[in-house]
């Protein structure tokens, strides 16, 4: 069987869906829906995609179809995404979830319902560090987690200004929805924390409404109405009922030394972990002497390649994907309670 996948939405991310669905055995890009006829025609040639759509509702009608990957602005991801479900397709849709938890939830909900594979495209899970880390934590090696540091820092690191990234109102949020939900969703897969139970957060615009920062990424067009009122830093301390703690720093625009600082720090009572580069922090086997060690030879019980691959095998019943939608309704939860907190100037609780 031959998957029929339609891409909705042919921006900045649509090549990496495109050329990593067609290198898959099963599956084929069959339809492309994009209102902007460069970008439509543009990836319709690259991958020798035979239809086309102007409407993503068109293609979500589309009979022939089986699949479809969403990477729009944010604020079409649940109404395209439930439609796409309702009309009988799986979903592979690219992060953040939605605007907010409430959208997600209708999401899963209808998600439920179906027998269709909804899987948001968290990326950095399936990078291959990632995966040795996880297989390090789940073999016990860090002991119990107790603290974890993840930060993105980004110097001039902004979007194309002018674009729906920087409008709250269509993007739902700024540096942290955008980039902070990598590195929130990756801490609470590698420590397999599921259970906040606050989050104190504080969110910035210092740079962005000035004009300051702009990295330039995205493709969609300017657009001069289009005023930047989002975050471009953001930080949060998120606790789980374990007692555990995650200390989250994201921008897209500081004053720094270096262009970007990306990384994760797993704290345990065993050792300590680096995730960029990775490596291990423990007491040596040799009394009295500490070591700092770079795994060799980890084996991962099942390595996988991309999320593309991952959802497509879903589909195949071949794997089950990484990435849980009650996963991705957690991840929601946190950054919608980053902003409550930021706006109300007091910790969010959840129970
Ligand atoms: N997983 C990752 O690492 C990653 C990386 C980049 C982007 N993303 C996510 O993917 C999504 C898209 O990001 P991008 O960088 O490609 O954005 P982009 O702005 O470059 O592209 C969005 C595209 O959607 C099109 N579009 C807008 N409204 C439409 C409509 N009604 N019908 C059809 N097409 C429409 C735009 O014309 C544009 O071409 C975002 O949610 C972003 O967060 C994920």
């Amino acid at each position: 069987m031959t998957i029929k996948v339609g891409m909705i939405g042919a921006g900045a991310i649509a090549d990496d869906h495109c050329s990593t669905i067609n290198r898959y055995s099963g599956a084929a890009m069959v339809a492309v829906a994009e209102i902007n006829p460069e970008r439509r025609d543009a990836l319709k040639k690259k991958y020798s995609i035979p239809k086309a759509y102007e409407r993503w509702q068109d293609l979500v009608a589309d009979p022939d179809l089986d699949a479809v990957v969403i990477a729009l602005p944010n604020m079409l991801h649940a109404p395209v995404s439930l439609a796409a479900i309702r009309a009988g397709k799986h979903v592979l849709l690219d992060k953040p979830f939605a605007l907010n938890y409430a959208e997600a939830r209708r999401v899963v909900d209808t998600a439920r319902r179906s027998r269709k594979v909804l899987m948001l495209g968290m990326n950095q899970r399936y990078l291959k560090d990632q995966q040795i880390l996880k297989a390090l934590v789940e073999r016990g090696e860090l002991g119990e987690i107790y603290h974890a540091k993840a930060y993105w820092y980004r110097r001039m690191g902004a979007p194309k200004f002018g674009t729906w990234f920087v409008n709250k109102k269509l993007s739902g949020g700024g540096c942290m929805l955008d980039i902070g939900v990598h590195n929130l969703d990756l801490v609470l897969y590698l420590i397999d924390n599921w259970d906040p139970v606050s989050v104190s957060g504080k969110v910035y615009g210092k740079f962005g409404h000035r004009g300051i920062g702009e990295g330039g990424w995205g493709k969609s067009d300017r657009n001069a109405k289009l005023k930047f009122d989002v975050e471009d830093f953001a930080t949060a301390l998120i606790k789980f009922k374990n007692e555990a703690t995650l200390d989250l720093n994201i921008s897209w625009v500081i004053h720094q030394e270096q262009a970007v600082r990306n990384n994760v720090e797993l704290y345990g009572t065993e050792a300590g972990a680096s995730l960029v580069p990775l490596k291990l922090f423990r007491p040596a086997k040799r009394a009295g002497e500490y070591e700092v060690v770079v795994p060799q030879n980890v084996k991962v019980p099942r390595l996988r390649e991309n999320r593309q691959f991952n959802w497509l095998d879903a589909i195949l019943g071949k794997d089950k994907p990484l990435c849980s939608m009650e996963q991705s309704l957690v991840v929601q939860r946190i950054l919608d309670a980053i902003y409550a907190s930021s706006a109300g100037g007091r910790e969010v609780r959840f129970r």
